[in-house]
């Protein structure tokens, strides 16, 4: 069983379009797979509850208040963050993960966030020691974006991959809607969204394989 973290302390930046669009992912390709939705505001859980009952098994479990008894052909586990969690509780699961992944808006504020969140995570949590492998995903990226000078500065002092870049797409949002992610969808309707994605799966198999 691997095991990855999604997490960003900045609010709105794509965690849980992250978390079910991943498990959305391995589900479709027959992968066991389980959330663990550690967030109040149960948003990952929600949309598992809307999932119809024909589209591909995902586990769901709330990991707020006791440790989830995951079944044990679980290959795949994705743990869907709140905003602003304690750097300490952080910390403890980042021990127990394979890989964390980083979603980032665009724009300066999120930048901002985001940069201080791994500045701890290099200084306090110490990331660069463990076995954790840990990459920034951009997310609602425009088709014709053009790269910010408070993005640019932030990737080139994070010295932490930057791995791929999901497009803006009104596709995650209706998916969403009824418990689906992109996965699920005809793949010629969303065939701009998933090439995006494969950098992101090609990596995450790459390192949770060595
Ligand atoms: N690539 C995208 N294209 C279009 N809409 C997106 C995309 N990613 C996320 N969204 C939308 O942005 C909103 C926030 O996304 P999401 O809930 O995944 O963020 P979050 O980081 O989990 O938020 P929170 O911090 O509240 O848990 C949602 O309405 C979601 O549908
Ligand atoms: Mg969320």
């Amino acid at each position: 069983m691997r095991s990855i973290l999604i997490v960003n302390p900045k609010g709105g930046c794509g965690k849980t379009t992250l978390t079910t669009n991943l498990a959305s992912f391995y589900a479709v390709w027959d992968v066991p797979v389980a959330i663990v939705d550690l967030d109040p505001q149960k948003s990952s859980l929600d949309w598992l509850r809307a999932r119809p009952s024909h589209a591909s098994k995902i586990h769901g479990f709330s990991g707020l208040n006791c440790k989830p008894k995951l079944p044990h052909n679980v290959r795949r586990v994705i743990y869907d963050v709140p905003a602003r969690p304690q750097l300490s509780a952080i910390s403890k699961l980042i021990d127990v993960v394979d890989v964390v992944l980083i979603p980032v808006l665009p724009s300066a504020i999120d930048v901002r966030v985001t940069a201080k969140f791994i500045a701890d995570l290099l200084i306090k949590v110490k990331v660069r020691h463990k076995s954790v492998k840990v990459a920034i995903v951009g997310n609602r990226m425009q088709m014709n974006y053009k790269s910010t000078k408070e993005l640019d500065n932030f990737l080139m002092n994070a010295d932490i991959p930057f791995i791929a870049k999901l497009r803006a797409s009104q596709k995650y949002v209706q998916s969403a809607s009824n418990g689906l992610g992109i996965f699920d969808m005809l793949p010629s309707a969303v065939k701009q969204d998933v090439e995006t994605w494969k950098p992101l799966l090609k990596w995450i198999e790459q390192v949770i394989i060595r």
